[in-house]
């Protein structure tokens, strides 16, 4: 059944947009169709990642009210998709449109919402798509809360700083409960025997891994090659028998089982 992931964390640098993208390619190399955005309007990443045409419309301008999803959509399936199709739709990364979006009140959000809301209808159904990908904002801002409210599916990504494991156990305790959802739990950038060691930070994230109340859908060690890919690789493309793809593929499963 078609299905709107959004990647969501505490905090950012956790692999959000290196795990939205690679999902993205995963899912289009088995052969699906799917449409990734970024929706993380402080920090747009994909633009910059990906070699895309120039586009002349943004999410933003989506949001907006301005033009049609069809417009903003970019088709990158001849570069990025082996089998099936991805689409992807980009946040304006120019200055101005991040002051703009950091500004916006609370009556555009829920206008924005609704415009999010709405996808479901045009994307999955009418445009059939089998996968929608957010890439959102990390922290509580109220982009990536109406990303959470309009997905099927929340995926948690935590790192292993302190604050980060904190974040995210205050996160499952107080807020992801609200939405009612499938959520699931990715613990990311896991250096080796991290749980096997004493700490206290090692005993906060054993805390979190078995005994929060979300699964945990995978750990994924931190790789020094894709650090080194300055995030700009799609393993799932150009190194597909790289462990990290192993892993992504097993997430991939595992999302659909939620
Ligand atoms: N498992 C990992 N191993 C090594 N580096 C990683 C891993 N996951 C993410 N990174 C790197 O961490 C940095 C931040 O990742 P990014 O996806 O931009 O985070 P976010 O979108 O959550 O801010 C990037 O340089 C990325 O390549
Ligand atoms: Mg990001």
């Amino acid at each position: 059944m078609a299905k709107i992931i959004a990647i969501h964390s505490y905090k950012g640098g956790t692999g959000k947009t290196l795990l939205s993208l690679n999902l993205a390619a995963l899912y289009a190399n088995r052969g699906k169709n799917v449409c990734l955005f970024d929706l993380d309007f402080r920090a747009p990443s994909l633009q910059s990642i990906l070699k895309a045409k120039s586009t002349e419309y943004w999410i933003n301008d989506y949001l907006n009210g301005v033009c049609d999803i069809k417009k903003i959509l970019v088709d990158v399936s001849k570069t990025y998709a082996k089998r099936g199709s991805l689409l992807v739709g980009f946040a304006n990364p120019s200055t101005e449109a991040i002051r703009e979006m950091s500004a916006k009140d609370r009556k555009w959000e829920m206008k924005a919402l609704g415009r999010l809301l709405s996808l479901k209808n045009s994307l999955l159904n009418d445009m059939h798509f089998d996968y929608i990908i957010f890439d959102t904002s990390p922290g509580l801002q109220y982009s990536s809360i109406n990303a959470i409210v309009s997905a099927d599916l929340v995926l948690v990504v935590s790192g292993m700083d302190i604050s980060d494991i904190k974040g995210t156990q205050r996160m499952i305790d107080e807020l992801y409960d609200l939405f009612e959802k499938k959520t699931g739990l990715l613990m990311n950038k896991v250096f080796a025997n991290f749980l096997t060691t004493k700490g206290h930070r090692q005993e906060l994230a054993k805390k979190l891994v078995n005994n929060s109340s979300l699964p945990l859908v995978d750990m994924v060690p931190c790789f020094c090659d894709i650090l080194r890919s300055g995030g700009t690789v799609v393993f799932s493309n150009e190194n597909p028998d790289h462990p990290f793809v192993k892993i992504l593929d097993r997430v991939a499963t595992t999302i659909d089982t939620l």
